[in-house]
């Protein structure tokens, strides 16, 4: 393959981790795993449940400390103290459970935290206006055209939540967006909208985490993929590298899937359960 034209490996990752590990007591929550997070990029972290994704992404945050290996931002060792600092380096992170307040309207929501204010001294106000048009704007930018920005947060669907979300990290400048499982809880059409405003922000020239444990998903719009099981990287991949129906077969367990099967096929039903010999249903 020649590389002799442009070398995309050459430019400074925003994000890299390299061999992090990270240990609860005695689990070994991960242990050896990498990972380069490119301006414009989405980089997918494939694993089952439990296989130390949330882990991963939570170092990223700035929430925990990695035990071993090197975490760095664009070049920069990282000593991220708490997820406040991991914001400031351009770090947003949207996690498994959203943190909204369901009562506050759609735009307070939005400026959480970052009120612009307005007037001097005691006539000091916060800027209500200018939030409400902001919030609008911005989430019409993102194709996301709201009945009302004044509706409760707790009124959107898990799908519009998860794109308030995006909107807002990509309103506050964030360089790097993670994302927690965004589409776990939603089905087909909420997830493709979902998906559809996380490659908006990689259009917009943000590198992407996208944590999932659906190929399908990750496969719609991951330039890279890192595959994780129990706590290791059993596969990295880029995009050129692996296709959709590789991807799925390793998430699936490849080889694991058939012994599965196997061991399904083989266990007879039992005939009270409705196996042959139940003859119609007692009453
Ligand atoms: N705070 C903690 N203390 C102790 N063990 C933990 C803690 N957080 C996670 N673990 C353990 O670390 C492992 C990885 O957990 P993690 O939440 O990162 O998995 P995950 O891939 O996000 O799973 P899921 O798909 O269910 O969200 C699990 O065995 C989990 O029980
Ligand atoms: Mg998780």
């Amino acid at each position: 393959m020649s590389t002799d034209h442009v070398a995309p490996e050459a430019r400074t990752p925003l994000v890299e981790l390299d061999g992090v590990s990270k240990y609860y007591g005695n689990i070994r929550a991960l242990e050896d795993v990498s990972l380069v997070v490119n301006a414009g990029e989405i980089s997918c972290v494939l694993g089952d449940n439990g296989a130390g994704k949330s882990t991963l992404i939570k170092i990223i945050a700035g929430l925990h400390r990695h035990d071993a290996g090197s975490f760095s931002i664009e070049g920069e060792e990282a000593k991220l103290a708490n997820p406040r600092e991991a914001l400031d380096r351009g770090i947003a992170t949207v996690y498994q459970n959203l943190a909204v307040v369901p009562l506050m309207p759609v735009w307070r929501n939005f400026f959480l935290g970052s009120e612009p204010t307005k007037g001097k001294g005691p006539f000091k106000r916060l800027d209500v206006d200018l939030m409400r048009r902001t919030t609008r704007e911005e989430l019409l930018r993102m194709g996301i055209d709201l009945r009302d920005v004044d509706q409760p947060v707790g009124t959107l669907s898990g799908g519009e939540r998860q794109c308030v979300a995006i909107a807002r990290a990509v309103y506050f400048g964030a360089k790097v967006l993670v994302l927690d499982e965004p589409t776990a809880a939603l089905g087909v059409k909420q997830s493709g909208v979902v998906l559809k405003y996380v490659a908006a922000a990689r259009d917009a020239g943000l590198g992407v985490v996208l944590i999932t444990h659906n190929p399908h998903h990750a496969y719609l719009v991951g330039d890279r993929f890192v595959l994780l099981k129990r706590g290791a990287m059993f596969g990295s991949h880029t995009r050129d590298e692996i296709s959709l129906d590789e991807l799925t077969r390793q998430m699936a367990g490849g080889n694991e899937l058939d012994d599965l099967r196997h061991e399904l096929e083989r266990a007879p039903v039992p005939t009270h359960l409705g196996g042959h010999g139940a003859g119609g249903v007692e009453k």
